[in-house]
């Protein structure tokens, strides 16, 4: 058995302030607008991925989360397809690749895995192949929001123009070393399985929803601009603004849609009064809530309001007995035990009825750096065997 290569990447998971929503091509992934996402920290969120090229393999194969999954999905069969099209290695010798991917978050988070886990595939084929330049356009092939996994910091899909979706492509707006005061809480929300994809949900949006056309040709475009300038300022008013705007939007579109898709539930709109109205007493924007399709809430924020934000949240969503119920630095948790509200908070801090539902947990986290190569001790893949360790 020969082992023609063997390489280890993970990639980042990222949130769009600005959603993808909606295609104007299925097949190739190209979008019906252009989006925007903060990449999430590695340390807390990511996917790894090992991949062996053997010619003694008799078939490409994929282990996800320890499942073998099926490798001829149209998806899968694309991206592999993409890269093989770019080969500068192994072109010339005949071989299969075994393919085993974990992520270090559970599913059962409901956060998009698809975007750290497709990109990662495609960074890490693209290390083994000796793919040259951009490979944001493959990993769009996977999923769209994939794309924007590429890089860290602050990225843009530029949507393009391109039947061949060359230009439809993801660009990094500010690397993470641009805003280190920008910190994300995400609200693990109690919920059943998810009912619509993202996939089914934006194409029936595309086809039915009447506030598709004047988002696409307007909304999103000058919402581009304004973040893009906002994030690069620095300006945490008009970032969480847009954000939230941007967020409700989304879902309004998804409310409007022929049969109507809702993706929010009783927690989830709990938290976005709480959040309005703690901005509002506040005087000025503290944090931005966003929700992707699933009723978890993403909350940006800076740095100076994360203590309060998390007394207020814990004030709310108290921990009861439950251990691991904040994910994140143990500083932030004790001083928000301890801290004491300004008395204008008061009445955001006492909630008039009690929350009978708990978070499932929270997760706190900071944007964070694009894909990274492991060194070679760290595969997921047991090289005598070609099988996962
Ligand atoms: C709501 O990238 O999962 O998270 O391209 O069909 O795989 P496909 O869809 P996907 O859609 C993500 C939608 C979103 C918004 C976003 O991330 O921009």
């Amino acid at each position: 058995m020969v082992v023609l290569g063997s390489i280890t990447c993970t990639a980042p998971v990222n949130i769009a302030t600005i959603k993808y929503w909606g295609k104007r091509d299925e097949n190739l992934i190209l979008p019906l607008n252009s989006s925007l996402s903060g990449t999430l920290h590695q340390d807390d969120l990511k996917t790894t991925t090992s991949i062996v090229a053997n010619d003694e393999f008799t078939e490409d194969a994929l282990w996800l989360n320890g499942v073998k999954e099926d490798i001829s999905a149209v998806r899968y069969q694309n991206v592999l397809k993409a890269i093989r099209d770019r080969a500068t290695k192994l072109q010339d010798k005949p071989h299969h690749v075994h393919i085993v991917s974990v992520n270090n978050f559970p599913t059962a988070a409901g956060l998009a895995s698809s975007a750290s886990g497709y990109c990662c595939l495609v960074y890490t084929l693209a290390q083994l192949y000796g793919v040259e330049g951009d490979v944001s356009s493959i990993a769009r092939l996977g999923s769209g929001s994939a794309c924007r996994s590429m890089f860290g910091g602050f990225v843009k899909w530029e949507m393009g123009t391109k039947e061949d979706g060359s230009d439809s492509i993801a660009v990094q707006v500010q690397p993470e070393s641009h805003w280190p005061e920008m910190n994300i809480i995400v609200l693990v929300v109690n919920d059943k399985k998810k009912e619509t994809s993202s996939t089914a949900g934006m194409q029936q949006s595309a086809q039915t929803s009447p506030m598709m056309k004047e988002r696409c040709a307007t909304t999103v475009p000058q919402r581009m601009k304004d973040i893009e300038e906002a994030i690069k300022s620095r300006d945490f008013e008009v970032f969480g603004d847009i954000t939230m705007k941007d967020s409700n939007d989304f879902h309004e579109v998804c409310a409007t849609t022929t049969p109507p898709i809702y993706y929010l539930n009783d927690t989830s709109r709990y938290i976005i009064n709480l959040v309005e109205k703690y901005n509002t007493v506040s005087g000025n924007i503290k944090c931005a809530y966003t929700f992707d399709a699933g009723p978890n809430a993403c909350i940006y924020l800076p740095e100076q309001n994360v203590t309060e934000f998390l007394a207020l949240v814990l004030k709310h969503f108290p921990t009861g007995d439950q251990t691991n119920y904040y994910r994140g630095p143990n500083k932030y948790l004790q001083q928000s035990q301890s801290y004491q509200e300004p008395k204008v908070l008061h009445s955001v801090f006492n909630p008039d009825s009690a929350v009978s539902d708990r978070l499932k947990y929270i997760l706190h986290t900071k944007i964070g750096p694009g894909p990274q190569i492991l060194p070679e001790s760290d595969s997921l893949i047991d090289l005598s065997t070609g099988l996962p360790k």
